[in-house]
């Protein structure tokens, strides 16, 4: 559910008009809803209640700091991957102890970043990171706290370029080699080992998969535990999916989520962590854009808009859809048209959507890209030297600018010249 609805013809982000921001700021541009971010903040917070927990917003969904101040304040802790994310949400006012730190490839400055400004814990993906973490700890005088990342080899049934799970991922260590490392990292000095981690990857739609993930979590911590490892502290990842498209089934619920997690886990005993990024953000954003041209080619019309795949990169790269709606709702029993929805980029890649019905649109018309919260703004670029688009925040009945549109001087002036030119 999100608060992005139609009221009296119009489209509105909770009580704005979506044409009044378009107004007041231009398009095309990101619009986030305050009250759907927080409710699917407490959907997972409320799913765990019983059990100590803790969900951790994956910020690479989005990473917009009134977006984490507004999850910060209601209690959320984050996950981050690089020294970028760290220092954002410190900047948005969250605590190190409700960081985590996850991430394949982290960096001997951005582990002593994090230990200096205070973290929760860092989930160790390699041995070699292993090494690092610990000596960077020693060399400052702290313990880090650490869960080491599995990898269960568990298929998790999604797209191939967000699946993690598998064997043949670059993700976490076997499972099968888990004593092992374990064993050497108990014998670190700069090191507390506190827990597992696990993520298996992105828009589940299943929960078999995580079902099969999290029992061998249950085996390997009771196994550990049996060796003498002080495992108390589980962090699930990330992963459930939402429903792109209305009209298909509605995947499982985070209570449907939460009551695998007690069911599978719930014996144990330790803390959970989670690690939910895409739910909490997809469907509390739009993109907002609008039509420049209708043009008619051979066979089919198409909707050139003012947004594009640097804008929007997902169904470029994952093959993805996005509903697609008018800011203006189509009278009832209107004809419907056909478009393929294309932006002004200059690759045949830059389409959102081929043979789409909508209702006929001209130029000068607003649409809005539905769940484009998540991975959307933050896997944005400027290719074409097309400037970042701004991004906007509504709570009730106000909105604010929370990321301004550069201006062309800003966005070229960044470049600097060689004094030999
Ligand atoms: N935790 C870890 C360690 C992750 O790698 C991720 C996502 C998450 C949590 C959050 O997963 P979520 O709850 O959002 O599914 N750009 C892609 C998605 C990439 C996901 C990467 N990792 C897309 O647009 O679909």
């Amino acid at each position: 559910m999100d608060h992005f609805l139609y009221k009296n013809g119009a489209l509105h982000a909770e009580d704005v008009p979506v044409a009044e921001i378009a107004a007041a700021v231009g398009t095309p541009f990101y619009v986030y809803s305050t009250a759907t971010l927080l409710r699917h903040f407490k959907l997972f917070d409320d799913a765990l209640e019983g059990m100590d927990h803790l969900v951790c917003y994956a910020m690479k969904a989005a990473s917009n700091q009134a977006i984490l101040k507004t999850l910060g304040d209601a209690g959320a802790g984050m996950d981050v991957v690089s020294g970028g994310e760290y220092m954002r949400a410190k900047a948005a006012g969250v605590p190190g102890d409700r960081i985590v730190f996850s991430g394949v490839g982290k960096t001997a400055d951005e582990i002593r970043l994090a230990l200096t400004g205070g973290i929760r814990q860092f989930n160790v993906e390699s041995e070699p990171e292993m090494q690092v973490l610990n000596a960077v700890a020693l060399e400052l005088g702290v313990v880090a706290p650490i869960t080491i990342r599995v990898n269960p080899d568990v298929d998790a049934k999604t797209h191939a370029k967000i699946a993690t799970g598998k064997s043949e991922n670059k993700f976490g260590i076997p499972i099968s080699r888990a004593h092992e490392v374990y064993a050497m990292a108990g014998a670190m000095k700069g090191l507390d080992v506190i827990g597992i981690d696990v993520h298996i990857g992105s828009q589940l739609t299943d929960l078999a998969p995580f079902e099969a993930a999290y029992n061998k979590v249950a085996e390997l911590t009771e196994e550990l535990r049996a060796q003498g490892h002080n495992i108390k502290r589980l962090d699930l990842g990330g992963g459930l999916g939402i429903p792109y498209e209305r009209s298909n089934e509605a995947p499982p619920l985070p209570s449907d989520y939460g009551a695998l997690v007690k069911r599978t886990l719930g014996h144990l005993g330790c803390e959970i962590e989670i690690e939910p990024g895409r739910l909490i953000a997809g469907n509390a954003g739009l993109m907002v854009s609008e039509v420049i041209y209708v043009k008619e080619g051979e066979d089919r019309e198409f909707l050139i808009i003012d947004g594009a795949m640097n804008d929007l990169i997902r169904p470029a790269m994952y093959d993805a859809h996005h509903d697609i709606v008018p800011v203006v709702e189509p009278a009832a029993g209107i004809e419907m048209a056909k478009y393929d929805v294309v932006g002004p980029v200059c690759e045949s890649g830059d389409t959102f959507a081929k043979h789409r019905e909508m209702a006929p649109m001209k130029s000068g018309d607003l649409v809005a890209f539905r769940s484009a919260g998540a991975y959307g703004a933050v896997m944005a670029s400027e290719y074409n030297s097309r400037p970042l688009i701004p991004e906007v925040l509504v709570n009730g009945d106000q909105f604010a600018v929370i990321r301004a549109r550069p201006t062309f001087d800003e966005m070229i002036n960044r470049d600097t010249i060689p004094e030999w030119l």
